[in-house]
């Protein structure tokens, strides 16, 4: 509406472009004071960029599951500065610890029972008894969460059940001026989500593989991950893990071996499928077939085909090993039917 847009405050989102809270401590404070006020500030982690609230305010978790368009029974993860203070809110037991120790800070949340005294308001953890709890390696993200001493409710910073955002300008076309500040220290390193291990009860599950390959949780523990329950994937309880997500406007098919006419490519390695030069255009994930640089290209590369208007991306066959079964997970997610709870 006209009238509206008249009056939106154009100065917003505040975007600063640093790595750690020396380079621009002005900034950094901006930031800090922005989620004391109950206000979203977007931070780069390791894995993709966060949308970032208090997440002891109730006020604050309302105005982020508004901004993303996420169904409010998805719960959120909580973001704290160390193991320590993973201990003060989350129960953790011989798992947790174990694994927290080994991988925090780094690409790991781990789903807990909520402890006495945590300090996430319920509403982030959709009322559930546990908490997912995550040690982000990113200086600006650790820095917030230590600044603020509170845990940060961050879920990506991308609209829900869209393609992830793992550059700041991702961040400020999907969200906008809901957010009051951006910090933008470039491109995420991993660039796909954290893995999600949950020991709140046993086994210890698998429920989203990410940015830390499931061999090295295995080895860790001393034990093997299971699948997620398998009503987890058609429950509207465990939203986050529905089948579809990160979807793209474009339909995407997977393991492709040839491509169509018509078709956008998206590449792995220095084979290219038949029909190559069909291909609208094409982007390759990684031309050396490296599993680690083609997760760090994954979501650009979504977001690139996507903006060509294509009706559908043809995906390369990727290994599931390592880092591949991530990668794996988002595309076959990416393609898979979009119930209308996501809005397309
Ligand atoms: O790398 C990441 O994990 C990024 C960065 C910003 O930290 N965050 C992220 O958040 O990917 P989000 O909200 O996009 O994905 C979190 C997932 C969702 O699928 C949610 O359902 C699940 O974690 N989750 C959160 N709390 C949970 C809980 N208590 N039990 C089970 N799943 C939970
Ligand atoms: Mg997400």
């Amino acid at each position: 509406m006209a009238a509206d847009q008249s009056k939106a405050d154009v100065t917003r989102p505040f975007v600063a472009r640093l790595t750690r809270p020396e380079d621009d401590p002005d900034a950094f404070a901006r930031a800090v004071e922005a989620l004391k006020h109950g206000e979203l500030v977007a931070v780069p982690t390791e894995t993709v960029y966060g949308l970032a609230c208090d997440a002891t305010n109730p006020d604050a978790v309302a105005r982020l599951y508004a901004a993303k368009g996420r169904p409010a029974i998805n719960p959120l993860i909580a973001h704290v500065p160390d193991f320590e203070a993973a201990a003060r809110e989350g129960d953790l037991d011989a798992r947790a610890d174990r694994l927290g120790r080994a991988f925090w800070p780094g690409p790991l949340t781990l789903v807990v029972s909520r402890g006495t005294m945590c300090r996430v308001t319920p509403a982030a953890c959709a009322g559930r008894p546990t908490l997912a709890l995550r040690v982000p390696a990113a200086p600006l993200m650790q820095a917030l969460a230590r600044a603020l001493d509170r845990p940060i409710a961050a879920p990506s910073a991308n609209i829900s059940g869209r393609v992830s955002a793992t550059t700041a300008d991702d961040v400020v076309e999907d969200l906008g001026r809901a957010v009051a500040v951006v910090l933008d220290a470039g491109p995420c390193p991993i660039g796909v989500e954290s893995t999600i291990v949950d020991v709140s009860g046993e086994p210890a599950r698998l429920l989203r593989p990410g940015g830390l390959a499931r061999a090295a949780i295995e080895e860790a523990l001393g034990a093997t991950l299971a699948d997620p329950p398998a009503s987890a994937t058609q429950s509207p309880a465990a939203p986050g893990l529905l089948t579809s997500h990160y979807a793209p406007s474009a339909a995407v098919r997977l393991d492709a071996d040839d491509v169509a006419a018509g078709e956008a490519l998206l590449a792995f390695g220095p084979d290219l499928p038949d029909g190559a030069e069909r291909a609208v255009a094409i982007v390759n994930l990684s031309p050396t077939g490296d599993l680690a640089e083609a997760a760090a290209n994954l979501f650009q590369a979504l977001r690139r085909l996507d903006r060509t208007g294509v009706s559908t991306i043809a995906v390369a066959p990727i290994p599931p090993e390592g880092l591949g079964e991530a990668i794996r997970d988002r595309l076959v997610r990416a393609a898979a039917p979009r119930p209308s709870i996501h809005g397309d």
